[in-house]
């Protein structure tokens, strides 16, 4: 890899981006016509952002470029069915594993994000785009790890390692954090979260535990811990709506935060999964108040101690879904009730949101501060060393 980067980092304007993109066999489009909406992108607008690529003046980066490559090629000619390229053939070995790591997922989606992620480095450069600026608050940095659009009064924050499953890095923590005080910041009146590709997300990064700083696993444990209080505290203190688009399975921390989103709205297709005790870990996200509150104790130790699993509906049963929508028509009915909602008065909305929080919010704090000291604990335990190191030897999965 590292040769590899070294061959991509040449100069920006030395057209690196633009010959993987380009120099890349461009098969014909097949659509039907040209104002033809594909999941909200018409060809148009991706030929538009086709065109707008070259137009862009800063190098985003290898991991961005081979990003924007593997959309581009899975928005026009489906999941990557080519022969691996030899391992010495570097660049195209890059650029076939980029496009294979989108596995299979559909061409609309992918044109939806080719579209959102040129749409975001246009923006960043303080261009016009309908998709405005992807940008870490206060920086230029565009995120790696998410796709931040606003639009129809919406910030949507969607999260983007479909190929893992949305799994959140120690990178995506800090990336939604920085997305969170942005859109608290935006015109934006509602904030959606919502995952690319099959699933919404698959919980925490094991990865994560495997990345051992200096001071060792207690070190690890320490630093884990105050990311997670951070990253909850965000969740806590967002002072407008925020609604989760669960657009398939969740796990782990996204369904535990979900008790301090405002709406949940889920496909049927998806389910809500807390394998704690699995995993020798034990509730965040404030789930160990917010769950038993919504659904009471019984309920919520079976989730939060035994791992039962919920569908979509049961999980509506309970309190922690708003409502339940069929899979092939979940995400035009619940965008066209959102951007209904997004025109209803934000400070109204705003204010009558922080009136139904701001009795709890001390409280939701110290639940915060309390789930993170014994998780740190947790972390540094053997059962948690265990279940992890199981899930990679063995690849045991949920
Ligand atoms: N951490 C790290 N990697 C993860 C992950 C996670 N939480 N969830 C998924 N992945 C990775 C898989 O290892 C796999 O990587 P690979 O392609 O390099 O082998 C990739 O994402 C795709 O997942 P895969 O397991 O092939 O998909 P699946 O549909 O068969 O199973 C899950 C999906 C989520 C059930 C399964 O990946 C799993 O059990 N993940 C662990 C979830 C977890 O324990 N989360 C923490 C909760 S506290």
């Amino acid at each position: 890899m590292a040769a590899v980067a070294l061959k991509l980092s040449a100069p920006w304007r030395s057209v690196r981006l633009r010959s993987l993109v380009r120099f890349s066999p461009v098969p014909s489009l097949k659509f039907h016509t040209t104002a033809s909406p594909m999941m909200g992108v018409t060809v148009e607008q991706f030929e538009q952002a086709k065109g707008k690529l070259s137009t862009l003046k800063n190098d985003p980066g290898n991991e961005v470029k081979l990003k924007i490559y593997a959309l581009f090629k899975q928005a026009t000619q489906g999941p990557c069915n080519t022969p691996k390229p030899g391992m010495l053939d570097f660049v195209n070995k890059v650029k076939w594993d980029a496009w294979k790591s989108l596995g299979s997922i559909p061409q609309d989606e992918a044109r939806q994000q080719y579209c959102d992620l040129v749409g975001s480095l246009v923006a960043a450069e303080g261009g016009s785009s309908a998709q405005v600026a992807a940008e870490a608050a206060g920086s230029s940095t565009t995120y790696q790890t998410l796709l931040v659009t606003t639009e129809d009064d919406i910030t949507t924050i969607k999260l983007n390692r479909p190929a893992k499953k949305n799994a959140i890095t120690t990178e995506m923590y800090n990336e939604i954090i920085a997305a969170l005080e942005q859109a608290a910041k935006d015109d934006s009146v509602l904030t959606v979260f919502t995952g690319a590709g099959d699933f919404y997300c698959s919980g925490n990064d094991l990865t994560n535990f495997t990345k051992i700083p200096e001071g060792g696993v207690e070190a690890m444990a320490k630093q884990g811990g105050e990311l997670l209080r951070k990253y909850v505290k965000a969740y806590i203190d967002f002072p407008k709506p925020l609604i989760a688009v669960v657009n398939g399975p969740a796990v782990g921390v996204s369904v535990t935060v979900l008790g301090l989103f405002d709406l949940v709205y889920a496909t049927e297709r998806a389910t809500f999964h807390t394998p704690f005790s699995q995993l020798g870990q034990s509730a965040e996200g404030c789930s160990s108040y917010t769950f038993p509150k919504m659904m009471g104790n019984a309920k919520a130790s079976e989730m939060l101690l035994f791992n039962k699993k919920l569908t979509a509906v049961q999980a509506c049963e309970l309190g922690l879904v708003t409502e339940v929508f069929p899979d092939s028509s979940f995400q035009s009915e619940v965008w066209t009730r959102l951007k209904a909602y997004a025109k209803l008065p934000p400070n109204s909305l705003a204010l009558s949101k922080q009136l139904i929080r701001s009795m709890e919010k001390e409280r939701l704090h110290a639940v915060n501060d309390a789930e993170v000291e014994r998780l740190v604990e947790r972390w540094m335990s053997d059962e948690c060393f265990n279940a992890v190191m199981s899930f990679f030897q063995a690849k045991a999965k949920l």
